[in-house]
Formats: C-alpha cells, sequence, structure tokens
C-alpha cells in the first residue's frame, strides 16, 4: 500500500512498535499502511459515523488486517480505554478547532499516551493556540504537499510550550526554527491567499471592515518579514 505524501510524512512520525489511535480514520488507510509496514503491531482505528467507519472495514479487509486493526464506532478519545495502552493518538483530516474539541473533551484519556500526532486542515493557528494553553508542547512540526496544497502536521508532546510570541506561535514556532524544505512555498501561498481577502475586504467599503484590513496587513507584513529571512538563510530562532 502507498499512502499519499500527508498520510506518509504522518506515518515517519510513528516510532516502530507503537501501539497507535487513528481518531477519525475513515478510509483507514493509516492504521492497515502502519500494520502492513510492521511500525504497529495493533492499531485502534475510530470514527464517529457508520458509513466512514464500513468503508475503513472494506480497506482493512481487503489488506486482510482484521487482526491488528480493531475499528471501533465512537466519539473522539472516548472510543479508546487505558487497556488498549496507546502511545500515539494521530486526528487528521479535522479542522483545527474540532481536533481541539475533542483533545479538551477526552484530556482525562490521554493518560499513558506519548505524542498527538494532529493534522489540522484548517483553523490550524487556532490549534496550537489551545495546544500550549493547555499543557502541550510543540514538540515537532512539518510540511508535506500534495497536489497544489501544503498541509500543516504537528507533533505535540505533554508538556510547557516555550514559545510566548503570539505570531510565531500560531503560524508554528517549530516551523520557523526547522524550516522544511517546504517552508518558503508555504509561506508564499498564505502571503497570496492573505493579499487576495486584503483585495476583497479592500472593496467591500464597509466602515466595520478596517480594524479587519489592519490585522490582514499586519499578517501580510510578518509573513513577508519570515519569507525575507528565509531566502536569506537567516536563523529565525
Ligand atoms: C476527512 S476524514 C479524515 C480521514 C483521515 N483521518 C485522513 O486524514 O485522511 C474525517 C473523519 O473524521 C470523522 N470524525 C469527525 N468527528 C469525529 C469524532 N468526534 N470522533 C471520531 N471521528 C470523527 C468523520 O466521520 C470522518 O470520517
Amino acid at each position: 500500500m502507498k499512502l499519499t505524501p500527508r498520510l506518509q510524512a504522518m506515518a515517519e512520525l510513528i516510532p516502530p512498535g507503537s501501539i497507535v489511535a487513528d481518531i477519525g480514520t475513515d478510509h483507514a488507510y493509516l492504521p492497515v499502511y502502519l500494520v502492513l509496514n510492521k511500525i504497529s503491531r495493533w492499531v485502534v482505528a475510530v470514527d464517529l459515523n457508520q458509513a466512514p467507519l464500513q468503508q475503513a472495514k472494506e480497506t482493512v479487509v481487503a489488506f486482510n488486517c482484521l487482526q491488528e486493526v480493531d475499528l471501533r464506532l465512537g466519539n473522539g478519545l472516548h472510543a479508546i480505554k487505558e487497556a488498549d495502552k496507546i502511545d500515539i493518538v494521530v486526528i487528521a483530516g479535522l479542522g483545527g478547532k474540532s481536533i481541539a474539541a475533542i483533545l479538551r473533551d477526552g484530556r482525562h484519556l490521554l493518560k499513558g499516551v506519548q505524542q498527538l500526532i494532529l493534522q489540522p486542515m484548517s483553523e490550524e493557528g487556532d490549534l496550537r493556540l489551545f495546544l500550549a494553553r493547555n499543557g502541550f508542547a510543540l514538540a515537532h512540526e512539518t510540511l508535506a504537499r500534495e497536489g497544489r496544497r501544503i498541509y500543516e502536521i504537528i507533533l505535540a508532546k505533554a508538556g510547557q510550550e516555550q514559545e510566548t510570541d503570539l505570531f510565531r506561535l500560531s503560524f508554528g514556532p517549530r516551523l520557523l526554527e526547522q524550516k522544511p524544505p517546504l517552508l518558503s512555498v508555504f509561506l508564499e501561498e498564505k502571503i497570496r491567499k492573505l493579499k487576495i481577502i486584503y483585495h476583497c475586504l479592500q472593496r467591500a467599503k464597509k466602515d466595520d471592515v478596517s480594524l479587519k484590513l489592519q490585522e490582514v496587513e499586519r499578517e501580510i507584513y510578518c509573513l513577508e518579514e519570515v519569507l525575507t529571512d528565509v531566502a536569506a538563510g537567516t536563523d529565525l530562532d
């Protein structure tokens, strides 16, 4: 089985021997890949809805992994038990605020879990702020590209996040420090989208947009500064 670059980037963060819970598994590609490649001997694959769980079952059956992938219908972390001895929780393909809600709701079920691998589809900054304010450190961050889209992947652990600057924290402090190869393209794309938003706001000509305009302008300025530093190879730490 070959994973897409986004799922592959997450799989590469999972140490061999880990017991993984994939929350919001849908097609169950990641659990099956982990088992087939002997990264995990057992994975719990959870979905809230019957239809995606059925799809997960079809993948698991097709690859003959029914013994190793435990399919569970359930809501977020409530589907896992202490006895599962989960090492790593993966939550991917949901909005950042939904991921934060799942973590908040099932915080007590994370006892014994060593790492969270999170891949928000939106509201990435909100998720980072939630993590930092709720006792998680952003241990590692990376980017993965599929077609034109670049996805952010966050590896979080229980602990105190050291970054306090709000812009750096919501952008991704480890991305700024570790500068993965896709960082420049990622920044350019973010700036391009913000400029479109800026021009739309300008054209709206409503009084109440002036604050939002200032915010967007400030964000473009900060991102352009980072991009200049990355291009010049300057240390951003
Ligand atoms: C877009 S799919 C992502 C699939 C896969 N994780 C990926 O990244 O490719 C999101 C899945 O999360 C499931 N989901 C949404 N909220 C959930 C929750 N609270 N608990 C478990 N699953 C949830 C949905 O039913 C859906 O199948």
